[in-house]
């Protein structure tokens, strides 16, 4: 029978749908989670299961993830991300030994054996800075549009660093970046740089091998990933939608349970 996979995250929420056989996706939903997770809980298994013309009741085993799994009335089993995100991104490409994985909320960084097996991991908690989050509030500081970001990124290679790690601090940064004049372009590149330092911390720590894989919603955000690979010197690849690997990972272990 079908099973899913849901990931609650801090600022969306995914429902990933696998087939009878377990083999294909035959829905993936992204919604934002908004200020109730619950609604968005909700809404986004309607939408999986108008997908893929399934109705609740044939879904064999449900398995959730992200920090709002707690909130899922329906679920069978919950996961944490660590272990969907190593599981999604080992099922598209078995050769991938390292995941990076950033959100809304926090960073990951998670180290895989031969066998898919999380062996190790370092998390980002504490603070938005270096996430999803505070590019969404450097955004707003900046009156730029997330989606024209690497865009604007790219129309200079000269970067305005930032030095607060905090982001409540840098963004009062940006705003008096702004007012001395510094062209957005440039305070762009600094928000990324930040965001890479951060992330280089961690895969320092705990030092990256083999093939990487980037997953999460900033995933989409080409600059960020080209910053990252030029900054860590490896080549990272990104799935075609990134941010429904924690879903598949979830839907993929509800399958083997
Ligand atoms: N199309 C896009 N282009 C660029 N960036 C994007 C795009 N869509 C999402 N993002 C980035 O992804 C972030 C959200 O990532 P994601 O959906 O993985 O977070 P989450 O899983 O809800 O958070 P967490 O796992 O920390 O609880 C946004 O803050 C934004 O920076
Ligand atoms: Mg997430």
């Amino acid at each position: 029978m079908p099973v899913a996979g849901m990931d609650i995250g801090s600022l969306s929420t995914e429902v990933v749908i696998l087939d009878q056989e377990h083999k294909h996706i035959i829905a993936a939903v992204i919604l934002p989670t908004g200020a109730s997770s619950k609604t968005a809980i909700n809404r986004a298994m309607e939408e999986a299961l108008r997908q893929s013309g399934l109705s609740f009741a044939q879904l064999e085993r449900i398995v959730a993830t992200g920090y709002g799994r707690v909130s899922v009335p329906f679920i069978h089993e919950k996961v944490t991300e660590i272990t969907c995100h190593g599981r999604g991104a080992y099922h598209l490409d078995p050769s991938v030994r390292t995941v990076i994985d950033i959100g809304g909320q926090d960073s990951k960084v998670i180290c895989l054996n031969a066998q898919g097996k999380v062996v190790d991991f370092l998390m980002n908690e504490k603070c938005a800075a270096g996430t999803g989050r505070f590019l969404e509030v450097m955004c707003q500081a900046l009156e730029v549009d997330l989606n024209d970001f690497s865009r604007l990124a790219a129309q200079t290679n000269k970067t305005v660093p930032i030095s607060s790690m905090c982001t409540v601090f840098a963004e009062s940064e940006v705003v008096s970046l702004i007012a001395e004049g510094y062209p957005r372009e440039q305070i762009i590149r600094g928000i990324i740089a930040s965001i890479v330092e951060r992330t280089e911390l961690m895969a320092n720590r705990i030092g990256i091998v083999g093939k990487v894989m980037m997953t999460g919603g900033v995933a989409k955000n080409r600059a960020v990933v080209e910053a990252l690979q030029e900054k860590l010197g490896v080549k990272i690849i990104v799935p075609q939608e990134p941010q429904v690997v924690g879903a598949l990972g979830a839907a993929l272990l509800a399958a083997e349970m």
